[in-house]
């Protein structure tokens, strides 16, 4: 009897591999579901183009076609947790979901690990609790607090350097106003606090005139930047902004109303960020390598669909989080600028 069952066992276990190894050599081509939490979001479309670009590359590459199915989740949560289902539904190998409430990724976790399908979140992070629950969730994103450093350093040298570059009026103090991204998002906070302390530490001596939350938004952060420019006529002289989306709405503001000369920094590196910054509008931006932010996320995926090891060159921290390359990127105009 002992022996029957063992043998038995014994035919099981033979047949679970053969099936995985046939499963894996027989797969020619993956299924990558993909959810954004706004499809009209500046900095996520920019990573949405470079990773229909990884795909193609990849499937050059090795060889494997690579399908992807992405969606867009307009700002709703429900609307995203249906995807999810859908996707698992169709038969997706892997999941890159960018969450609409980082907060709330519960039902999309349980859903994939009964599924047992692995997810790659980006750019909105899950908390800690959640990413936690299975050894299949991964996190692409960058550093929120580097960016921070990176964005008050801008600033910081070119005061160390040229301090009526800055200082515009000459008073001894450096008046700004400040441009938040979405209050839930880790970014916003994070960003906030280290671009003034790094603005503190690089002794230049700032004053905050006025600030308020445009979630991200061009036309938002224009409206609120119109109302400051009335509230306190000459009397802005810098905007620190925690995207470059609201950096521009803030330079159409002052378009608008017909003044130069003051200093905007934005963050993203954005098309239409790097556009302003080549024409002067914009002093600088910091810019994640977004080659690299979508091939992690596109290879990682990847490497999950295949049931391979997670790929070398985008080394995870804690076998979970890959945090991308960023680098400031200053106008030699915006550098140089006369007052
Ligand atoms: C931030 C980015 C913003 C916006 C946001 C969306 O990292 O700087 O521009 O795209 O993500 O979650």
């Amino acid at each position: 009897m002992w022996r029957k069952m063992l043998l038995m066992l014994g035919a099981c276990a033979v047949l679970t591999s053969c099936q995985g190894s046939q499963k894996e050599e027989q797969k020619t081509s993956i299924r990558i579901g993909i959810s954004l939490y706004r499809s009209d979001d500046t900095f996520i479309n920019n990573i949405r183009s470079q990773l229909e670009e990884k795909a193609k590359e990849y499937e050059r590459r090795r060889g494997i076609k690579v399908i992807l199915d992405i969606q867009d989740a307009k700002g709703s949560q429900n609307t995203q947790n249906n995807q999810a289902e859908r996707f698992i539904s169709l038969g997706c190998d892997v999941l890159c979901i960018n969450p609409v409430d980082r907060m709330d990724a519960t039902l999309i976790i349980d859903k994939a690990m009964t599924a047992q399908v692995p997810v790659v979140f980006f750019n909105r992070q899950p908390v800690e609790e959640d990413m936690d629950r299975w050894d299949q969730l991964y996190y692409v994103g960058v550093d929120a607090k580097e960016t921070a450093v990176l964005q008050g350093r801008i600033v910081a040298e070119l005061y160390g350097r040229q301090p009526e570059a800055v200082d515009l009026n000459g008073d001894g103090v450096v008046s700004y106003v400040l441009l938040e991204g979405e209050s839930s998002h880790q970014d916003s906070l994070i960003r906030t606090e280290w671009s003034i302390q790094t603005l503190k530490d690089g002794k230049v001596p700032i004053e905050k005139i006025a600030g308020g939350i445009a979630n991200w938004e061009r036309s938002q952060a224009s409206a609120l930047m119109e109302q400051w420019l009335l509230a306190y006529p000459d009397t802005i002289e810098l905007v620190v902004s925690n995207n470059d989306d609201m950096a521009l709405g803030a330079i159409d503001a002052l378009n608008r109303a017909g003044i130069e000369g003051m200093n905007v920094v934005g963050i993203d590196g954005t098309t239409p960020g790097l556009e302003a910054l080549k024409n002067g509008k914009l002093l600088g931006t910091v810019c994640a390598d977004k080659e690299i932010y979508a091939g992690a996320i596109l290879e990682l995926a990847a490497s999950c669909a295949l049931g391979e090891e997670p790929p070398e060159e985008y080394p995870l921290t804690d076998g979970t989080y890959y945090w991308a390359p960023q680098e400031i990127i200053v106008s030699e105009e915006g550098f140089l600028k006369e007052n």
